[in-house]
């Protein structure tokens, strides 16, 4: 795929809360590609700062004790840090849209389906009740509800659990956006129903060139559903790189526990856990912030933060060990 195809590119996004514990980094430097029909998943502990990722690119970070101090969101040639908040609304739902963590709460109980979404084709194109009512019942069919038009007077507690979670991905996909991102959409769900919700993404993904943002805990979804992977740790991204690379040969030795701590690769829904506790994000150690749980930690981890590293093509890493591995086979080209 060429460079042409690149939808979405963030560069050196940095997201801070500003409250009386002081500046806590929740994003701080992201920086990622994403390309027409691509899934990008984005990996980490709880905590690392990947909800606010998906926040600042929608424009629904919350103010004012968030703020993006610096970096741009360039999608489809406009940079959206640039962007009132009006400007935002308009932006959301019709170019880049998201599908909310729970889905059981993502949903009104006090509205139909039908009219929640209308509403969310509403708020970018005015036409007549009628179109409006057809067009939803076309989005409902998108995602594969059955009888559309009589779900539209149902209500949410009227469905069950994979049902809902439809309906969201209608919502979120009702004014054709180019970039979705879901967050945790799966969760909530049973291991069956979330198998063919995955499907039908991916399904909708290659009917319309839609790219995707997965944010998830659980490597079996990264596996099954992204081309790509970012792995955060802090507010950073440590590890970059195909999904195959990053499973065969993980570098970040975050990246690396974060997989050896997921015993089976085809079971889905299990967390991490890593010995050890990542840093606070308003206190964060001068060099590597993973350094306190790192067994390769060296002096110098402890006093700089690596630069980030190509490790192959579009593989990067951001860890000492690299630097100097590169280093070595330097000096041994040379001598
Ligand atoms: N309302 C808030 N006020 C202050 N700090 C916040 C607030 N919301 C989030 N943060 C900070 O931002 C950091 C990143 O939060 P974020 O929700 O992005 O994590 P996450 O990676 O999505 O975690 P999870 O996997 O649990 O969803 C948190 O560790 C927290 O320090
Ligand atoms: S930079 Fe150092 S502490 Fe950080 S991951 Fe690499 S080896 Fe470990
Ligand atoms: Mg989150």
């Amino acid at each position: 795929m060429s460079t042409n195809d690149v939808i979405l590119e963030v560069k050196d996004l940095r997201t801070y809360f500003f409250n009386r514990r002081g500046v806590t980094k929740a994003v701080d430097g992201v920086s990622f590609t994403l390309r027409q029909g691509e899934t990008l998943g984005i990996v980490g502990e709880s905590g690392c700062g990947k909800t606010m990722t998906a926040l600042s690119l929608l424009g629904l970070i919350p103010k004012p004790a968030a703020r993006i101090v610096s970096g741009e969101i360039i999608l489809d040639g406009e940079d959206l840090v640039q962007k009132s908040s009006q400007e935002m609304r308009a932006i959301r739902g019709r170019k880049i849209s998201m599908i909310l963590q729970d889905p059981q709460t993502s949903l009104n109980p006090v509205f139909s389906i039908g009219n929640q979404v209308v509403e969310a084709l509403g708020v970018s194109i005015k036409e007549s009740r009628r179109n409006m009512f057809n067009r939803a019942v076309e989005a409902l069919r998108s995602v594969r509800v059955a009888a559309p038009e009589s779900r539209m007077h149902d209500y949410p507690h009227q469905m069950s659990g994979g049902m809902k979670q439809r309906v969201i991905g209608a919502i979120a996909m009702a004014s054709s956006p180019k970039v979705i991102i879901a967050d945790e959409p799966t969760t909530a769900l049973d291991v069956t129903i979330q198998l063919q919700y995955l499907k039908l993404l991916k399904d909708i993904q290659a009917e319309t060139g839609l790219a995707i943002i997965f944010i998830t805990h659980d490597f079996g979804i990264v596996a099954r559903m992204c081309d790509r992977v970012a792995v955060m740790y802090a507010g950073r991204i440590v590890e970059s790189a195909d999904v195959r690379t990053l499973f065969n040969s993980p570098t970040h030795p975050y990246t690396q526990a974060l997989i050896a701590s997921v015993p089976q690769m085809d079971r889905t829904d299990r967390l991490f856990s890593i010995d050890g506790q990542p840093p606070a994000l308003w206190d964060l150690p001068e060099g590597c912030h993973f350094a306190d749980r790192c067994a390769h930690a060296r002096p110098r981890c402890h006093r700089d933060y690596p630069d980030v590293l190509q490790a192959g093509e579009e593989h990067s890493v951001a860890c000492w060990m690299l630097h100097e591995s590169w280093s070595q086979m330097e000096q041994e080209v040379s001598t």
